[in-house]
């Protein structure tokens, strides 16, 4: 598949490049061309190392709206404060048959703790209280969204040889859209993904990461993360 990362240079994009690229065309997407071919470069490097003669994909640097319309799936790793500039102005590049992938969290931070936040897109009509998905789908309908990564700390993605063995939660309205997702986050050994209903079901996934930073803060955890254990699992012996 043909992956189009936006803001792909950050944290979050580089996590997921290097992880897709076992299987996986990643096109990481930038404001500024050479930022985005530099990054690519370093990742390419960092990926066709570990991954050997085993990496079927490939990682080139774009600008955001060319890497929108060469990909077939568009994750958005924008900061929740970029997003409704960034999309507004991005939006005209997508398509109906393609699937865009939100991973946004609106948090702020409040003596010392994060709290859950929402995007302000008053201006443009969209309501107050949505989830960063719900107003990701708003801005790029009739392109379907899925919601899914909130709680997959960058940190772990990046270490490219680290066993992740997490849970990806994934809201969206749209059957085909899901499955395709769903097989994306399975593409990436260990994670499975999990999926939780509607978009508008995004909110409580993006409610989880303030939480878990939090307990990172009040209990000395190490980028905590997700995983649902199921009372007993079906393996339980006694
Ligand atoms: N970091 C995590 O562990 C993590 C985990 C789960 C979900 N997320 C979500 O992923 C998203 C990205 O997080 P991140 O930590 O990767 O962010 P980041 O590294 O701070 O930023 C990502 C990229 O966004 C672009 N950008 C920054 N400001 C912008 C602006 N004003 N307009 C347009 N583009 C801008 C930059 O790319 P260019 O300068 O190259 O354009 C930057 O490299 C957030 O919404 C976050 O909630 C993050």
């Amino acid at each position: 598949m043909k992956i189009g990362i936006l803001g792909g240079t950050g944290n979050m994009g580089r996590g997921l490049t290097v992880r897709w690229a076992l299987k996986h065309n990643i096109l990481i997407g930038s404001r500024t061309l050479e930022k985005a071919q530099a990054t690519a470069k370093e990742l390419e490097k960092i990926a066709r190392g570990f991954y050997q003669s085993e990496m079927k994909g490939g990682i080139i640097g774009k600008l955001n709206a060319d890497a929108i319309k060469e990909s077939e799936v568009i994750v958005v790793t924008l900061p929740p404060e970029a997003v409704v500039s960034s999309l507004t102005e991005l939006r005209q590049y997508m398509n109906p048959d393609q699937v865009v992938v939100s991973t946004v969290v609106a948090m702020k931070k409040r003596r010392g703790l994060f709290r859950c936040a929402t995007i302000s897109a008053k201006e443009l009509g969209i309501g107050e209280d949505l989830s960063a998905a719900e107003v990701v789908q708003d801005l790029v309908k009739p392109t379907p969204v899925v919601s899914a990564f909130q709680t997959v700390p960058a940190a772990y993605l990046s270490n490219i040889d680290s066993v992740l063995n997490l849970d990806v939660l994934i809201a969206g309205d749209d059957e085909l859209a899901v499955n395709i997702v769903s097989k994306l986050v399975r593409d990436i050994p260990n994670l499975r993904p999990l999926r939780v209903g509607p978009l508008e079901n995004s909110k409580w996934i993006e409610s989880i990461t303030p939480l878990l930073l939090n307990a990172a803060v009040l209990n000395n955890l190490q980028e905590p993360s997700l995983r649902v254990v199921p009372w007993m699992p079906a393996s339980y012996t006694a």
